[in-house]
């Protein structure tokens, strides 16, 4: 058994927001194979791709994994107040790098993401459930702005987010999922909740190789041999790299095992300007603090992650 707060007798209550994506589906299946984490539902953002595409992923996912009485509840369509980016070139018009995953078991739940989350936080004790962010945060800004009683009633908000001292993947100095809907990450930022943020500061260091995948593969179970499919399909949207960052997945790691991280205590904004650095952190001395992930231990994390795919 793991020597860390979170087992098979004691998993962690949570709820899943994402856009799947990859990374996400990785994180996603490490979430269920584990026995580490009891998911109460699966709500989908626009991001990746769009929500037709993110939320009938999120059915693949729990079909691959054998998983059915979890729900799926469509959320935002789009940002609070952009475009949005499209990702094709990184995770495949399917939002999966066209790893072959069997069509959801089940259909959505008929309910909007943010009123079935407010409902679900509001009958279940206060404190007693996680909210695990892969994506953009426009359903959290939703929530904290239609359901601000609800939203305080979250245990843990653990989301992947932002380059603070690290250069960003969409501009200089941002990063997609809080470029994608900068007012909405400065609203979840500005609510004093208890966010743990991971940027690229520490996302970055948390490396796949093909050896890794190939460790993966070997371990068995659907769920890793899926992901060391997924991690490839990854590979093969970009040329000479030796490793890929695992980004979605340091969120159900940080989860599970805090202390694989090295957090900071901060106060940031986000810029909701219209330059190239929309969606860029600012440190922001003023700002309700909040914790930051910015180193993580990657061979600790790494052996978290196979030992939690590989559970039979
Ligand atoms: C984030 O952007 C998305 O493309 C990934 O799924 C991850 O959530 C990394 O910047
Ligand atoms: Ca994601």
């Amino acid at each position: 058994m793991p020597d860390f707060g979170a087992d098979a007798t004691r998993p962690i209550r949570c709820v899943i927001d994402t856009d799947p994506g990859i990374d996400d589906a990785v994180a996603i299946l490490f979430a269920l194979q584990s026995g580490w984490f009891d998911v109460l539902g699966i709500s989908t953002v626009a991001g990746n791709l769009g929500i037709p595409v993110t939320t009938r992923n999120a059915g693949r996912i729990l079909a691959l994994a054998s998983r059915t009485g979890i729900p799926v509840v469509a959320g935002a369509e789009r940002p609070l107040a952009r475009k949005g980016f499209d990702t094709k070139d990184i995770h495949g018009g399917d939002g999966l790098g066209g790893v072959a995953f069997p069509e959801p078991a089940e259909p959505p739940l008929a309910a909007n993401a943010v009123s079935w989350l407010a409902d679900l936080l509001t009958r279940e004790p206060a404190g007693s459930i996680d909210l695990l962010a892969l994506g953009p945060m426009t359903n959290l800004a939703l929530l904290v702005r239609e359901a601000p009683q609800a939203a305080r009633r979250i245990r843990r908000l653990i989301a992947m987010g932002g380059a603070v001292d690290e250069p960003g993947n969409i501009g200089p100095r941002t990063e997609f999922n809080i470029a994608a809907d900068p007012e909405a990450a400065q609203i979840v930022l500005s609510a004093g909740l208890p966010l743990t943020l991971i940027p690229l500061d520490a996302t970055r260091r948390l490396r796949a190789t093909r050896d890794d995948c190939a460790a993966l593969a070997a371990l068995g179970t659907p769920a890793a041999r899926a992901s060391a499919l997924l991690i490839e399909a990854y590979f093969n949207a970009t040329t000479g790299r030796e490793s890929r960052p695992l980004h979605d997945p340091c969120v159900m790691l940080l989860a599970a095992r805090p202390e694989l991280f090295g957090l900071q205590r901060l106060g940031l904004s986000v810029d909701t300007g219209q330059s190239e650095d929309a969606g860029a952190l600012d440190r922001a001395p003023g700002a309700p603090a909040v914790d930051v992930a910015m180193t993580v231990d990657a061979r600790g994390a790494l052996a978290l992650l196979a030992e939690g795919l590989g559970r039979a």
